[in-house]
């Protein structure tokens, strides 16, 4: 294919300075195959309303089905878009391929190809979640009796199981699948017939065009449509939430992997060692996954702030942002693979973390409750096994009794294996993933 400039040539080209400063054929790599599939429902829409020869659009059609994404992101072009114009007008000649410019602008064209993209990417992030739910909720039934420490401010707080705490990732997933559902749903609203600004003259149908390009909906406002990045911020706002907190688990199982505290041992898969200190299993993959999620802010702080206070039309800020939705989603698929990894082969130390639970009086919420439940006022009987404690003469619950818990959601066995069953209700049996490693 000539790869010269093409939109530009009648301003007499470009430089390779400008070229290489503006173009987005590298970002555009994320979105090349639906700026094809967008471009062959806008042909064939074109073509059913009568707006182009038929004749033409079915030459246009037959190219596109031969278009390879990968090869419009080599030339020297400003985009993918111009790149598949020229594309066509080469292989056509301008009276076919000449037409594909009719009611449509790279600015509708780009919004839809990226809401596709990211339509595809939340489907891998979806399922990848679906993957550690199901990790998650094998390894607590596993673990449901494994009482460890629960720690607030880092402090070991209230006795709990280890099940119960990879339950308490699981509920993280769950809640975070729920909010990408109204999400997704503004990713299939199209914005396609919005042209650059405020509508085309071509007589499109925008519903059947949305349907033909597998959006359920239009976004009305051709401006809102054309210039708008809401759907995008939005997401990546709410991917980022979910890294963040997921990053605190990530914290928790780097510190709980150190010789020190020793409750986890990571597997061999997921360990590097050091070139001059042989004795060393660091935990590489989560240091790795807890530094992604804090440079996924980063990008979210630019996907928020280039385009700020760039008024409401298009302008090649949004461009710009773009690339940073990609990081971020890309940064949540690979990472909650990792960890569905991790946990799936890891081991956990309970007779020690059970050691732990029992040396620092991680039952005495549970023994001044009981005492209180037996009819003494709670702050007399708090008061009361403060002293108790700080004497070394505390008669405290056992671990077992303590957990003993009734309230829904706690960290009892039995509340544990409940909630895990009912989850592995919704999974496979376990396929052939890769095993935890023996100790
Ligand atoms: N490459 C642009 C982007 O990624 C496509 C739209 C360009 N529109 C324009 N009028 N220059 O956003």
């Amino acid at each position: 294919m000539n790869s010269a400039p093409f939109y530009r040539s009648w301003i007499g080209g470009s430089s390779e300075l400008v070229w290489r400063y503006t173009s987005s054929v590298r970002d555009d790599a994320e979105i090349a195959d639906k700026v094809v599939e967008v471009m062959k429902a806008h042909v064939r829409h074109l073509a059913e309303v009568g707006a182009i020869p038929r004749d033409a659009a079915s030459a246009i059609i037959s190219e596109l089905e031969r278009v390879e994404a990968g090869e419009l992101l080599g030339g020297r072009f400003e985009d993918v878009h111009e790149a598949l114009e020229k594309r066509l007008i080469d292989a056509l000649g301008e009276s076919a391929g000449g037409w594909v410019g009719l009611g449509r602008s790279r600015n509708d064209h780009v919004a839809a190809a990226i809401r596709l993209a990211a339509l595809d990417r939340v489907r891998e992030l979806r399922s990848a979640l679906q993957t550690l739910r199901c990790v998650l909720a094998r390894r607590a039934l596993e673990y449901a009796e494994c009482a460890m420490p629960g720690f607030t401010h880092f402090q070991p707080a209230q006795v709990i199981t280890f099940g119960h705490y990879l339950l308490a990732l699981d509920e993280l997933a769950a809640e975070f699948l729920r909010v990408l559902e109204p999400a997704e749903s503004l990713l299939r609203r199209s914005p396609l017939g919005a042209g650059p600004a405020g509508g085309v003259r071509a007589p499109i149908d925008r519903v059947r065009l949305a349907r033909l390009a597998g959006f359920d909906e239009v976004v009305e406002n051709a401006l809102y449509a054309s210039g708008g990045r809401f759907f995008a911020f939005a997401l990546a706002s709410l991917v980022t939430a979910f890294l963040a907190e997921l990053s605190r688990a990530v914290d928790d199982l780097v510190r709980w992997s150190a010789p020190m505290i020793g409750y986890v041992r990571a597997p061999d898969r997921h360990v590097s060692t050091s070139s001059i200190m042989p004795h060393k299993r660091n935990p590489v993959t989560l240091e790795v996954l807890r530094a992604r999620c804090s440079e996924a802010m980063g990008h979210l702080v630019a996907l928020l702030g280039v385009p700020a206070k760039v008024g409401l039309g298009y302008s090649l800020d949004l461009q710009e942002s773009t690339r940073h939705l990609w990081r971020i989603l890309r940064i949540a698929i690979e990472g909650v693979g990792v960890l569905a990894d991790f946990v799936e082969g890891m081991h956990f130390d309970c007779a020690r973390a059970a050691e732990d639970a029992r040396q620092y009086h991680t039952t005495s919420a549970d023994t001044a409750e009981s005492i209180s439940l037996s009819g003494v006022p709670f702050r007399q009987a708090y008061f009361r096994l403060a002293e108790e404690i700080k004497q070394g003469s505390a008669g405290l619950l056992s671990i077992e009794e303590a957990l003993r818990r009734p309230t829904l959601g706690s960290a009892n066995p039995g509340e544990v294996r409940r909630a895990a069953a009912a989850r592995l209700a919704h999974c496979e049996p376990a396929r052939g993933t890769a095993p935890a490693e023996s100790k």
